[in-house]
């Protein structure tokens, strides 16, 4: 199965997303192959920090290639294809759409993250027709407090929006997604029991309902 974790706008969580979830797989068992489309290399190079500091499993990420499409058809359909992407190429993210059964889009809670999500499904849909991806969004980087509303808000827009499914589980903004990304450990590795992982835990079950416990 490929998903690729996009949105056009950076910063929106999809490598931090991409990164964790590969592990989380890894650790329910599933074989995962990830793929690096975003020039900027963060998964690489977070996979790379991982590999140098001897956490296992590693978390195998490939690069873009000239015969990207077949590249990334060729694996077995058990094996869990994850694509992270950045706007700065779009040609690769296009390539990685057009082939993709399932496109998960992580959401921060303001107006030009809305607004940068409506282009991006604007993109999506002008692409080939015959390839109709699953898509769900979902709110990341939650503020925390409750009195602040904008997460409630993006949400609503979001359930609007054309094509899209909302997963009614948010990722709060937390500290050890941070950690994670410059340590190169999932955020379960970090920590065993935190609010962070909770969620994390209760959004990858989700996505991957056969996979949950
Ligand atoms: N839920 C969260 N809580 C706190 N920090 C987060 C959360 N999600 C992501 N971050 C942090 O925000 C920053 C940007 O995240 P990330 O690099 O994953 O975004 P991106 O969409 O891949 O960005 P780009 O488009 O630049 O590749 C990172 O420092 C990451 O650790
Ligand atoms: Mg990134």
């Amino acid at each position: 199965m490929i998903t690729v974790i996009a949105n056009l706008k950076g910063g929106s969580g999809k490598s931090t997303v991409t990164f964790n979830l590969g592990l989380w797989l890894q650790m329910k068992g599933q074989p995962v192959v990830a793929y690096d489309l975003d020039p900027q290399q963060t998964l690489s190079d977070v996979a790379e920090v991982r590999r140098e500091e001897g956490y296992t499993p590693p978390l195998q990420v490939n690069q873009p290639r000239d015969s990207l499409i077949d590249d990334m058809l060729y694996h077995p359909q058990q094996t869990q294809v994850l694509v992270d992407v950045g706007a700065s190429n779009m040609d690769a993210m296009k390539q990685a759409l057009s082939i993709a059964s399932r496109i998960i889009i992580p959401v921060p809670p303001s107006q030009p993250d809305v607004w940068a999500t409506q282009r991006f499904l604007n993109i999506v849909s002008e692409l080939d027709e015959t390839n109709k991806p699953e898509m769900r969004v979902f709110v990341n980087r939650a503020d925390t407090h409750r009195a602040i509303k904008e997460s409630d808000e993006t949400e609503e827009v979001l359930e609007q929006l054309p094509g899209v499914t909302l997963i009614p589980q948010r990722l709060y903004q937390r500290t050890v997604y941070r950690r994670s990304l410059s340590e190169g450990m999932s955020i379960f590795e970090i920590s065993k029991r935190s609010k962070a992982v909770d969620e994390f835990n209760r959004l990858a079950g989700i996505l991957y309902p056969d996979l949950e416990n």
